[in-house]
């Protein structure tokens, strides 16, 4: 069997095991999605989000892409963060960046990579701003891994000074902004201990409407 019949196969036993452990599953989940939580993670294929997490199906809303990077005029990831938001009224955002990420070490090198080098720039600019305490880091391994938690740290900030986000908290709507970290090397998350929950919480030069 090649690889894609494979999957194909492996969908078929997934869907019959559901079903006969819950013979409402997909009538239920067709019906409603309610998830509590939007990830925003890497789309590095060890990082499999519901799996890392112990969530079924229908309880996260996800967004991937290359260093889990949130830019404020990124169509696509705001479109994510809106609806979750606005419609599905997660409770969580959690920006999930992991150690030995290729997009943060790529970001730390000369070598051209093509297009992805402008997505990557962001990363290049988080670098910048924390050169000093970066560069006090001999072990370049280490330095990546402290670069890919400052990335973590910018991307919730991105989150949090977005119209949707500080529209949602103006309403009164509980949403809180969270960022993790996972490693490759034990298969454990670590809370970056960021939880951002109102405007009080970021810079002045980023609060709207208040
Ligand atoms: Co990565």
């Amino acid at each position: 069997m090649n690889l894609l019949d494979e999957c194909f196969a492996a969908n078929r036993l997934w869907a019959k095991d559901a079903v006969e452990n819950d013979p409402e599953f997909f009538k239920r989940l067709e019906a409603l999605q309610r998830p509590e939580i939007l990830w925003i993670g890497c789309s590095d294929s060890r990082l499999p989000p519901n799996e890392i997490i112990g969530r079924r199906s229908g309880e996260v809303f996800v967004h991937r892409n290359v260093a889990n990077l949130v830019e404020h005029t990124d169509v696509n990831c705001l479109s994510v963060l809106q609806y979750a938001i606005d419609v599905l009224q997660v409770k969580h955002v959690i920006v999930v960046g992991h150690y030995g990420c290729g997009g943060v070490r790529a970001a730390m090198q000369s070598q051209p990579l093509g297009l992805i080098d402008n997505w990557l720039r962001h990363i290049r600019d988080v670098h910048l701003w924390n050169r000093d305490e970066l560069n006090a880091i001999a072990d370049l391994e280490a330095r990546t891994d402290r670069l890919a938690e400052l990335n973590v740290e910018a991307q919730v900030a991105n989150v949090c000074h977005t119209t949707i986000v500080q529209d949602a908290w103006r309403r009164g709507q509980t949403v809180t902004v969270h960022g993790w970290i996972y490693s490759l090397h034990d298969g454990l998350l670590r809370d970056l201990g960021m939880v951002i929950e109102s405007p009080d919480q970021i810079p002045p030069e980023y609060r709207l409407f208040y």
